[in-house]
């Protein structure tokens, strides 16, 4: 009927098809179309029953995210779901693929449904900030029950055709989504099965509204992590209406809710995360069409906290492992602290139980560099020396084979001075995981000066095949994230000499969405690592060595920049370390100052961002949103402030400008003047974003 959607008829049964690369969103043609075909299917007196149907790898993957925040354009979805719910004649959906929110919600509106048996249904609004706009929370909860529908809703996580048969979302588990629906459709005739409208079906309600804390305890359960975040608690809200408000009121309410998050800035920073991901999968300066190379086993070069937690990361993707060490010893203690991660998982219920055996049957471990030999990808996890590195690289030059990818994880060193201990600096890269990297999602993707685009690509590849979030940049002290994290770690140390407490400047960074301040973190990762480096580089940190010459190494050691019980590794604040701090200060003849947690946040954030305008200027990365990705998967940012760069555009860049300025005066530190660029867009009014909108249009 339109370029997107057509209407066939196969004897009394009409198929609509929905045909809308890649993953057909519910455009405005893709509405409109749905809504011509189905009034013409149900105006055509040959017709009987309609079956939904979608060409191409899935099902419909939702509303279309790029309209978002613009003029509507009609059909509404609602006025679609209307027309198909009212439909005299039975409409099957035939389900293939992901059907995800208005997708699903669009399914909900038809009186059947069916999927192919690897299909996942699900209403992921939440992840966009957002909740399920049309009718979802009102029809879930009349499908499976508002207990799990209430869990899908909140959490956004989809299930599976087994459990959507299993629960009542769909009726049956079909072969292919067009054929399978088509011959349903002919059993509903045949049976004579009378129109099922979720609307008017409050059977599954009952239980909820009899005893309301089952819904509440799920609720409770769903809402504990979302610290921050408006969409968990408004999508649960919403399924409380379809429990107690009849359906039309429930559905305004809902409709009410979803434009109010859909203005507001969570969503608009969460829909930006969504689409700076995919962008930053987009290789920069890579010749389109760029084949990646293949890969089928990788080895991993030393098996310590981040050769492990890397050889994880790709049994649990199914790509087989030679990890590599220098002794049984070594191997046997990280082949053990493995299983050890998976039997844990697993007993939580989070694998299952022979899923540590299956995984760990997928890594080889063995001593001797000379096992390259088989990889088609090798990483290198070894101690953080330039020497070794570059010992070992020059070793696996002798025994890779031709066209094998090397990848080194060091988290500061210089790819380029790596990549010419060998004969073949185009295969060498970095691919920088973050600890734990069988948990953290990102991977900076390191270019060096000569790096093939081909190997770049399939580094970006294998990284999202391996579930990682890419994100390309260029060689330089710490590629993006470090680099920046260093700027913030300087002002927090220099916090402490001005009259701040690690507390407070931790509470500071924690309240604005950050998993943890620079303290917490610095006990975590172990406050004798830096002590050791200064100490070899000359370097002094009066407040940081005398931690650590009074022994407190963070939490291995019970104590830090705080104390911990024994067994936790909750930071409680330690009246010990404000003396220490005291009396530093006095031996250095500074005062306290009381130092506001205004000029603490602006202190955190704004060098940091002063430091990704002096990393778009040198191109170590190539826009904005892949600094902002960095960030969000690597570092914890709050989702819902969209990244540094984000946030930054939403502060105002002429803002920040100026209190960079005025702090560098203010404590004599010319570092924290604002980048040419920074200062540039400042005082044109523009923002980050422009750049690549600029960029785009070129
Ligand atoms: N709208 C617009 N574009 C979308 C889209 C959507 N809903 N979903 C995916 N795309 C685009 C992506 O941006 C990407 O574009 P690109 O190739 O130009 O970068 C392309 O489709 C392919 O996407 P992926 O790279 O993510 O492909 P995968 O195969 O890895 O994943 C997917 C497919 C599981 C469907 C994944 O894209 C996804 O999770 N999409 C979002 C689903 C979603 O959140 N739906 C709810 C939308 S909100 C809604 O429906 C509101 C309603 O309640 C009213
Ligand atoms: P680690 O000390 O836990 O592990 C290093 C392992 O390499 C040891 O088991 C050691 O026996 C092995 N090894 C040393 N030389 C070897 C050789 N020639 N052949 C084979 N194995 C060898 O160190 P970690 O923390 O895993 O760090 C490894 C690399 O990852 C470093 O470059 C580090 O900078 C980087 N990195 C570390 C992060 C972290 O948080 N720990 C985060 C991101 C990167």
């Amino acid at each position: 009927m339109n370029e997107v959607v057509k209407l066939e008829r196969h004897d009394v049964i009409g198929i609509v098809t929905v045909n809308s690369p890649p993953v057909n969103a519910l455009s405005a043609a893709v509405r409109g179309g749905i809504l011509e075909c189905i009034k013409s299917a149900i105006a055509d007196p040959e017709i009987k029953a309609i079956v939904l149907t979608c060409a191409g790898r899935t099902f419909i993957a939702g509303a279309d995210i790029t309209e978002f925040g613009k003029p509507p354009k009609p059909p509404g979805l609602h006025e679609v779901l209307t027309e198909m719910e009212n439909s005299p004649k039975p409409i099957v959906a035939a389900i293939h693929g992901t059907a995800l929110g208005g997708g699903l919600e669009v399914a909900l509106a038809c009186h059947f449904r069916v999927a192919t048996k690897d299909a996942r249904l699900g209403l992921p609004e939440v992840k966009l900030g957002l909740l399920p706009g049309a009718g979802g929370t009102q029809r879930l909860p009349r499908a499976v029950g508002p207990e799990l529908a209430v869990k899908m809703i909140v959490a956004g996580d989809p299930i599976g055709a087994a459990e959507a048969l299993k629960n009542g979302l769909i009726e049956d588990i079909v072969e292919g989504s067009a054929t399978g629906g088509e011959a349903f459709a002919r059993k509903v005739l045949a049976e004579k099965r009378p129109l099922r409208k979720l609307r008017d079906d409050n059977s599954k309600l009952a239980a909820a509204k009899a005893d309301r804390s089952i819904f509440t305890n799920a609720v409770a359960a769903l809402t504990k992590k979302a610290r921050g975040l408006e969409a968990p608690f408004a999508a649960a809200d919403a399924v409380g209406f379809a429990i107690d408000l009849p359906f039309d009121e429930g559905l305004k309410k809902e409709r009410e809710s979803f434009l109010k998050l859909m203005m507001g800035d969570q969503s608009k920073a969460q829909r930006y995360a969504f689409f700076s991901e995919r962008e930053a999968a987009k290789i920069a300066g890579v010749p389109e069409g760029t084949k990646a190379r293949n890969v089928e086993r990788v080895a991993i070069i030393g098996a310590g906290t981040m050769g492990g937690g890397i050889a994880m990361s790709f049994v649990n993707a199914g790509i087989p492992v030679t990890l590599i060490e220098t002794g049984e010893e070594q191997l046997k203690r990280g082949m053990g602290v493995m299983q050890k991660n998976y039997e844990a998982t697993a007993a939580r219920g989070g694998i299952p139980a022979d899923a540590p055996a299956k995984r760990l049957g997928l890594i080889t471990g063995v001593v001797g560099l000379e096992n390259v030999r088989d990889a088609d990808l090798i990483i290198e996890a070894v101690f953080e020396t330039m020497a070794i590195k570059k010992e070992v690289f020059a070793a696996v030059d002798k025994y890779a084979k031709p066209g094998a990818v090397l990848a080194s994880n060091t988290s500061y060193l210089n790819i380029d001075d790596i990549a010419k201990v060998t004969s073949r600096p185009q295969d060498v890269l970095g691919m920088h995981f973050f600890s734990p990297a069988n948990v953290m999602k990102l991977c900076e993707i390191v270019r060096a000066d000569k790096t093939a685009p081909d190997a770049l690509t399939t580094a970006v590849a294998v990284a999202r095949k391996i579930a990682k979030v890419p994100a390309v940049v260029g060689v330089c002290d710490g590629f993006v994230g470090n680099r920046m994290l260093a700027q913030r770690g300087k002002q927090a140390e220099k916090l402490l000499f001005e009259g701040a407490l690690p507390q407070q400047v931790d509470a500071v960074v924690t309240r604005f969405g950050m998993p943890m301040g620079p303290f917490a973190m610095g006990d975590l990762a172990g406050l004798d690592i830096g002590w050791r480096s200064r100490k070899d580089r000359g370097i002094k940190s009066e407040i940081a060595d005398a931690l650590c010459e009074a022994g407190r190494f963070g939490q291995k050691t019970g104590k830090g920049y705080y104390k911990y019980e024994a067994g936790s590794r909750a930071p409680l604040p330690d009246p010990e370390v404000e003396k220490l701090i005291d009396e530093t200060l006095q031996r250095l003849g500074r005062k306290r100052r009381i130092v506001t947690d205004d000029e603490i946040l602006e202190r955190m954030m704004y060098p940091m961002i002063n430091e990704g305008a002096r990393i778009l200027e040198e191109k170590v990365a190539a826009r904005p949103s892949d600094i902002d990705v960095i960030w969000l998967y690597g570092y914890g940012w709050p989702i819902y402030r969209g990244g540094p760069m984000f946030y930054a555009d939403q502060v105002g860049l002429k803002h920040i400008a100026d209190r960079l300025s005025f702090y560098a005066k203010e404590t004599n530190d010319p570092s924290l003047e604002p980048a040419p660029l920074l200062k540039q867009l400042a005082a044109e009014g523009k923002t980050f974003a422009s750049l690549a909108q600029t960029a785009k249009a070129a």
